[in-house]
């Protein structure tokens, strides 16, 4: 039956690289290499990270940014400006990365897990609403893979119940909703600027906001907690040194200029895979249609069901590998699941001791996510889709082949 599969020794589907990331080149060494030789390395002599700090605000639609060391750091400095205190509880989904949740509980606050839509995998909106309890002070949507959120009932249910609402958009740059850029629709948006993402100087990230006063918060929290206009070492607040250097901003500022031809590249090509794998049994893309305009593809994520084909999909995984796609399982533990939810080794972060139920992770369960998790996941990267048609067109016969050979994989397997 045609080409064998490569892990059986035929010939794989690709043998090229998809592009890789970063996309550089010497205007890009140029913007650091200025910054290097001005000697104005700290944000605090220099103008490049408040140049990028606007830039970007600017480009997702929202009055104020402020530039951090991670996505890490941008979350819990949201947490932060909103007030989360001891015993508050924050909802997040569970299908994400750790950041989400324990930026909550490096607030001394306690994370409640909430299960992802089946259709999205990001936060399902109804399973926000039935988490709330009175201790709830604010929501993070995670705008997984860069596909929005549900924002819309997020929001009314969130401004009813009088619920801070915290963006994860780790993965969506540029992406946008309605005619909105993420990370700007709720009180705060975070992003990460760390290696593998849409926009990256290798390690950073950056909070959004539309009000001032958050700003103003955000802004000395990562300044050693002065205010502005104060003395030097006059600290009115709890803050830390959490401040993008000057490199990073000139980076961050020549990579900017590649964002939105990068994102409409990938929002197409992830539509075109969409169609075609969307054809193949047992291979379900996530929807679309459901508010969001631009898709920012930080990952292009499908579902995968092992029972159509009869293989598990660890296996699949490693045979659409061997034919040259670099597939992944994505997250394979719900992170409620995770040791440090199950042993709650959360170290000297105790204030979250309440009575609330859910903190017996062990007695968590998001039914969704657990399938995502365990079955049916399956990620391609972003730099995949920064391909051409023939490149997408690869992945579909590698897919398709497979799907042919699923006799032969089913056997390899058993
Ligand atoms: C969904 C999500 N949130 C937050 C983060 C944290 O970002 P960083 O790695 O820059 O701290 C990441 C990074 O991988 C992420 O994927």
């Amino acid at each position: 039956m045609g080409n064998p599969l490569a892990i059986q020794g035929g010939k794989p589907v690709r043998a090229k690289l998809f592009p890789s990331w970063p996309v550089w080149d010497d205007t890009d060494a140029e913007a650091v290499a200025a910054v290097v030789r001005s000697g104005r390395w700290g944000r605090l002599n220099g103008d490049r990270v408040e140049a990028f700090e606007q830039a970007f605000a600017a480009f997702q639609g929202a009055a104020h940014g402020v530039a951090v060391v991670n996505g890490s750091v941008a979350l819990r400095l949201a947490l932060l400006a909103v007030g989360i205190e001891a015993g508050d509880e924050v909802i997040v989904p569970p299908y994400t990365f750790l950041a989400t949740a324990t930026s909550v509980i490096e607030c001394n606050a306690t994370p409640v897990f909430a299960d992802i839509d089946p259709d999205t995998y990001c936060l399902d909106p109804e399973a926000f609403a039935a988490a709330i309890t009175p201790r709830t002070r604010a929501v993070i949507p995670v705008h997984l893979g860069g596909q929005a959120a549900a924002m819309e009932r997020i929001l009314t249910v969130a401004r009813e119940r009088g619920i801070a609402v915290i963006e994860d958009a780790a993965h969506a740059h540029g992406a946008t909703y309605g005619e909105k850029g993420l990370g700007s629709l709720g009180d705060l948006g975070a992003f990460s600027f760390q290696s593998s993402k849409n926009l990256t100087a290798g390690e950073g990230g950056i909070v959004l906001t539309n009000h001032a006063e958050l700003a103003a918060a955000v802004r000395a929290l990562h300044h050693c907690g002065r205010r502005s206009g104060g003395q030097w070492y006059e600290h009115t607040s709890l803050g830390g040194n959490y401040r993008l250097s000057e490199l990073q901003g000139a980076l961050l500022l020549s990579q900017m200029r590649r964002l939105a031809d990068q994102t409409q590249r990938r929002n197409a090509n992830g539509l075109y895979l969409n169609a075609r794998l969307g054809l193949i049994p047992g291979i379900l893309p996530l929807a679309r249609g459901r508010g969001e305009t631009l898709h920012a593809y930080h990952l292009y994520v499908f579902r995968y069901d092992a029972e159509t084909w009869g293989v598990p999909r660890a296996a699949f995984v490693r045979a659409l590998r061997a034919e040259g796609i670099p597939a992944s399982e994505g997250y394979t533990i719900p992170l409620y699941r995770q040791g440090l939810f199950r042993d709650r080794a959360f170290g000297p972060y105790t204030g979250y001791t309440g009575s609330h139920p859910d903190l017996d992770y062990g007695a968590v369960h998001c039914p969704v996510c657990e399938r995502a998790c365990g079955s049916e996941g399956c990620w391609l990267p972003q730099s995949l889709l920064l391909g051409n048609r023939r490149d997408m067109d690869s992945v579909v016969r590698a897919v398709a082949k497979l799907f042919e050979h699923r006799g032969a994989l089913r056997q390899a397997t058993e």
